[in-house]
């Protein structure tokens, strides 16, 4: 598209202080959030070099959004998608526009309002038994136990019945290895990457090993192909019925890419939500009581369970706000397929794009008090808001696990505050770690016990077989969540 009346993306303002031949990249790997924010002065767009290439980040909710809803334009891709490829392949999240639709339709009976009914008896469960394994006065790293806490879950809610003890930590110790290499391998020139480092040899070895596990799982799960009511036989059956070639299933290749993509972004996102989310009712206890307090009315001296969820509203704006100030997805990238258009500035085909749920969310011309926690102000929250509040992203590849999450945190959080004061460790404030997500790594919390466990409610409840309880509900909609994001 060629417009004589709009700007080349030449002419957006480049940011300050870039250097000769590294451009941006030391300010953005010393301190990332610090430089994203130093550019929220510029409205609309401003440019950033890394190495000898450029990228342009946008500042602006309303230009923010055109990029996600024109997603054939504005394709995933970009340093962030290309080094998460190396992992899960062309998986929904990361495939480009001509595969996406496809693998949607394939993957969304998955995350049914009926399926997530069953999900949210097993994240119920799975959270009062980590509860139930503390004791008071205990010090949590608190997103190592997330991690454990959220893994276990999707891992229970993927592939139903209790997997080794043994496997579970396996997946668990290579996520973690591979999840803090994206963000330094992003950052690093392709040349560096390629050396074989002993860093570069752990985390091969880790992507290695979790694809073999994943693809072991299936393999046996075709062999056994009853209806496990879990998010993998979901998979297995769905059914394209658009197709337009012929390939009607995911096949083996892409059935692993699909385990993968969930197995990865399901259980890290919704664990550092869920530690942030600790965290700042630990920084304000008197958020913190009231939750104690809507979660002694809602349960009631009874169990957990997914029907509490439409009553569990402070918990809920809890996360809501967790997600404002902590989105795991502080920043993401888009490659643009061909020569466009976007707020008065032309764009070359293969220009990278860079949007920052992060910078939208803490601007002060766009949330009252930007920096403080402040669950209610979500009480009243008007639909103008999304656009300017993007957590799980918009268009047609917003996150298809965001109502999977949402349950998961506001029924973890309830079962925690409902057994155990937190409190900070130390008077220093806690800083993020900033990876390709915005990690919680490090986090420690001091518990204090409410009341004491119930009976059942040890961590081995957790890994009692699960088909049971993954059944599809009857009711649609009985898990329903009551945070609603709109696209
Ligand atoms: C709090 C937790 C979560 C957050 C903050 C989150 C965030 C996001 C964001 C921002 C995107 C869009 C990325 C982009 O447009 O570049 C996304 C996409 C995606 N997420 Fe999540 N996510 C979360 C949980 C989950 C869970 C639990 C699952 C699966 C079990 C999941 C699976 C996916 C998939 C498959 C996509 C790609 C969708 C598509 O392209 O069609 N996410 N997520």
């Amino acid at each position: 598209m060629t417009d004589t009346s709009t700007a080349s993306a030449g002419s957006v303002p480049l940011a300050p202080r870039a250097w000769p031949l590294l451009g941006h990249a030391l300010p953005l790997l010393r301190d990332p959030l610090a430089f994203i924010m130093s550019l929220s002065g510029y409205r609309e767009m401003v440019r950033v070099r890394l190495g000898p290439s450029s990228a342009v980040m946008i500042c602006d909710p309303d230009l923010t959004r055109q990029v996600f809803l024109n997603d054939r334009t504005f394709d995933k891709g970009g340093p962030i998608y290309d080094r998460i490829r190396e992992v899960i392949g062309d998986g929904l999240s990361t495939c480009a526009y001509p595969l996406h639709r496809r693998q949607r339709r394939l993957c969304q009976p998955s995350f049914h309002p009926t399926r997530l009914a069953g999900y949210g008896t097993v994240f119920a469960r799975a959270a009062a038994a980590k509860a139930g394994s503390w004791r008071d006065g205990d010090v949590l790293d608190v997103t190592q136990e997330m991690m454990t806490l959220t893994t276990r879950a999707t891992m229970e809610t993927m592939f139903s019945g209790a997997l080794p003890a043994e496997t579970m930590q396996r997946c668990l110790a290579d996520t973690a290895v591979i999840v803090s290499a994206f963000f330094r391998r992003m950052m690093t020139p392709a040349l560096l990457r390629r050396l074989p480092t002993r860093q570069k040899r752990r985390y091969d070895d880790a992507r290695t090993r979790l694809a073999a596990t994943i693809a072991e799982i299936i393999a046996e799960r075709r062999a056994d192909p009853t209806d496990h009511a879990d998010l993998l036989s979901t998979l297995v059956a769905a059914v394209d019925e658009e197709s337009e070639d012929g390939r009607r299933q995911l096949n083996d290749a892409e059935l692993a890419d699909e385990a993968l993509t969930f197995f990865l972004g399901g259980m890290e996102t919704t664990a550092i939500t869920l530690a942030w989310a600790l965290h700042l009712l630990a920084t304000n206890p008197d958020v913190q009581h009231r939750l104690k307090a809507e979660t002694d009315q809602v349960l009631a001296g009874g169990k957990l369970d997914p029907a509490h969820l439409p009553s569990l509203g402070l918990a809920s704006r809890v996360v809501t706000e967790t997600l404002r100030l902590y989105p795991p997805a502080w920043m993401m990238t888009r490659v643009v397929r061909e020569d466009a258009e976007l707020g008065g500035v032309r764009f070359k085909g293969g220009s990278t794009i860079v949007l920052s749920p992060y910078l939208l969310h803490r601007r002060a011309d766009l949330y009252d008090e930007p920096d403080r926690f402040d669950p209610d102000r979500w009480l009243d929250a008007q639909p103008d808001r999304r656009a300017t509040y993007i957590p799980f992203g918009a268009g047609a590849r917003k996150c298809i696990g965001d109502q999977f999450a949402l349950t998961e945190a506001i029924l973890a959080l309830t079962a925690i505050v409902d057994r155990w004061e937190l409190s900070p460790v130390g008077d220093q404030p806690f800083q993020p770690k900033v990876e390709t997500s915005l990690s919680s790594r490090g986090l420690r919390l001091r518990l204090t016990e409410r009341r004491s466990a119930d009976p059942g409610d040890a961590e081995h409840a957790a890994a009692a077989p699960l088909s049971a309880s993954v059944q599809p509900s009857t009711q649609p909609g009985a898990a329903a969540c009551p945070v609603k994001h709109g696209k």
